[in-house]
This record gives structure tokens, sequence and C-alpha cells, in this order.
């Protein structure tokens, strides 16, 4: 049965729609502060999966908004920090994804949402969205306490979706995600909604497209 399975923050909510909120305390410099937040929040589960040091990406996402406001010099007392945490979990959805993920359903297509999140905050940020009920499992890395890219997490998710590999796509914004489900033997799947460049190796992607509606239209013409 052919199964997709979703990567989260990027592919269905925008992390760095945390701008909005970021406003009050960074001014003209939100959208950069966003950005370097996501940034580090990456590079810190990657370097904690390759050192075998795993800390679940909640822990990240904290160290990582640390570092940000550090390093752009605002201080921000606990309560402040606890209200941006909890921000998060509420991000908003990208416009179409509810919409692609209905006409997925429609089709009869499994939907899986698949994310180094932990199970709770992908429960509580997929249920602010309202997409919580598109999707027949959550799947977090918190499971097997790697992250993605590592092959055992997308090796993870095959199993336990039952599928075959040969039936299995990874559905992502993020290019890194993408090729690591490549090199794990899974089809892919690019959302490519902002007209970003493929990194120059692990690529391309058996399939681009510009949001959830085209790729609904596109695994039609495939399935
Ligand atoms: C996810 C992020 C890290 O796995 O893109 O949902």
């Amino acid at each position: 049965m052919k199964t997709l399975a979703f990567d989260v923050y990027g592919t269905l909510v925008d992390p760095l729609r945390m701008a909005t909120q970021l406003q009050a305390i960074a001014g003209g410099r939100a959208d950069a502060l966003s950005q370097l937040w996501r940034n580090k929040q990456l590079e810190f589960a990657f370097r904690r999966g390759l050192m075998r040091d795993y800390a679940d990406f909640d822990v990240c996402t904290r160290d990582a908004l640390q570092f940000a406001l550090e390093q752009f010099e605002i201080g921000l007392d606990e309560a402040g920090i606890r209200g941006l945490l909890e921000q998060y979990r509420a991000l908003p959805a990208f416009p179409d994804a509810a919409g692609g993920l209905e006409q997925l359903r429609d089709r009869g297509i499994r939907c899986l949402a698949f994310s180094n999140g932990t199970h709770d905050s992908l429960q509580a940020v997929l249920g602010q969205a309202g997409l919580l009920p598109l999707f027949d499992d959550l799947v977090s890395v918190d499971a097997i306490k790697t992250f993605k890219p590592d092959p055992a997490v997308y090796n993870y998710l095959v199993r336990r979706s039952g599928a075959r590999h040969a039936d299995c796509w990874l559905v992502s914004g993020n290019a890194w995600d993408l090729i690591g489900a490549r090199n794990a033997g899974l089809n892919t799947a690019w959302v490519n909604r902002s007209g970003s460049r493929f990194d120059p190796w692990g690529g391309p992607p058996d399939m681009e497209v510009m949001d959830l509606a085209q790729l609904a239209n596109s695994m039609e013409a495939i399935s």
C-alpha cells in the first residue's frame, strides 16, 4: 500500500513563523533570530545524533533558542522562554496543508506524520493546526533515540508502517531530509514552496511540487 510520510516542521507547519512572536523582543531582527533558532535547532539535533548523545528535540529546540537569544544579546527570563516554547507548539500550518492531505486521503493514500519532534509536541502542534485527524499514525524518532537523517530512522518508519521501501515516500520541504530518505531507499517528494535550489548532491528527488495540492494531483497520476 502506498504510504506517504510527511516531515512536520518546514513541511506541514512553518517554524519561521515564530518571527511574528519574536518581533516584540527583536523588532526588525525577528526574521534573522527565528532563522538562527531553526538552524541551531537542526544543528544540535544532527550533532547529538552523530555523537550518540541523544536528548530529545524539545531539548534541542530550547538549547537553540537560548543560543539565539544570547547571540542577539536579548535577555529573556524563564517565563518568557517558556512562553515562546509554548507558542512553538502552536505553529501555524502552511495554507495548502489541510486541503492537500484531505485530497490524498480521499484517494485512499495512507498518510503518516514522521518527525524529529517528540510524540507529545507532534500531537500538540498538529492538533492546534487542525491536521491531526488527517494522519493514520504519528512516527517520532524519539522511539529509537536518534535523529533523521540517520538511516536507522527511515528504516524504523518503514518497519512501523508495514509497507515495503518501494511503496514508501518521504514528503518534505527539507533537502537534508529527502537526501537521508533516498539514502535509505525510500522514494522522495520535495515540497519546494519557495522555489529554492536543491543541495548539489544527493538528488534530485523523485518528485518536486510547489505545494500539497500539486502533490495530491501528481500522486494520483502515478498510483
Ligand atoms: C522534522 C523537522 C526537523 O523532522 O523537519 O519535522
